[in-house]
């Protein structure tokens, strides 16, 4: 008789009866081949069935899920560090959440931590983010201050580094976003300080810092104040007119 097993598919199941205890190869009770009706049956392929396929991940919503179960920072940053569905993580080293004082009236959002951010793990501490510091010092926010009124709370679009600082991609700033919204929840600022192109592009859609920068708008339902990212200023100082203007605009929505 032609059997309708091939002969690994015949092996491995001759190996799973051996694990589970076979030591003879009869049946319970004996049987008569001669009665059994001779099939031509196709060969099966040899191919195992294949395994029920996965239910298909939403990251997004996986991330709004976890951002809206997290009723603190401390729990938001455990949410983010637990969230595995941005291939950023994988490359780097640190998860950079924030810095400064969380009771602060400003909130900065800037775009990706850089080389610097992903070895210390706080955002803007390399060049970019001395320059920062200056420019909020000069209008007396300082983001180790303790008053309210004097500090700062800085945090990022994009809480990993990615590789050789390329942009991050769209569908990688989709998925972080439900985590930079509850963020700006659970710290309630006064203003949002959106830092470059890629904030705006995140959290406003909009792309052309040139055209956007130092008109107040809204994100997450606060005024917001794009600004260019230190990081254009260093490379294009002569935009820090333009930045010191932003800089007192904001200063004048503080104190008025
Ligand atoms: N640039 C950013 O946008 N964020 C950082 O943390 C550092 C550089």
């Amino acid at each position: 008789m032609e059997s309708a097993l091939d002969y690994h598919t015949a092996h491995a199941l001759l190996e799973w009866q051996v694990e589970l205890g076979a030591t003879e190869a009869l049946l319970d009770a004996p049987v008569n081949r001669y009665e059994i009706p001779e099939t031509r049956e196709k060969p099966k392929s040899a191919e195992p069935a294949a395994a029920p396929a996965a239910p298909k991940v939403n990251p997004v919503e996986i991330a709004k899920q976890l951002a809206s179960k997290a009723s603190t920072l401390a729990e938001l940053e455990q949410a983010i560090a637990g969230f595995e569905h941005c291939a950023l993580k994988r490359g780097a080293r640190s998860l950079v959440f924030s810095d400064g004082n969380p009771a602060a009236r400003v909130m900065i959002i800037g775009e990706a931590p850089g080389r610097d951010e992903d070895r210390l793990g706080k955002p803007f501490v390399g060049r970019a983010g001395q320059l920062l510091d200056k420019m909020f010092e000069a209008i007396e926010l300082d983001r180790s201050a303790q008053a309210r009124e004097e500090t700062l709370y800085i945090t990022n679009v994009m809480p990993w580094r990615p590789p050789q600082n390329r942009d991050p991609q769209a569908d990688e700033i989709e998925m972080m976003l439900p985590f930079v919204e509850r963020h700006v929840a659970l710290v309630d600022p006064d203003f949002i300080v959106l830092m470059g192109n890629i904030s705006c592009q995140a959290v406003l859609g909009k792309r052309g810092i040139t055209r956007l920068r130092g008109e107040w708008t809204e994100a997450f339902g606060k005024p917001a104040l794009p600004m260019f990212h230190p990081a254009f200023l260093l490379r294009s100082p002569q935009m820090k007119r333009e930045t010191w203007t932003d800089l007192l605009s904001l200063k004048a929505r503080l104190v008025g």
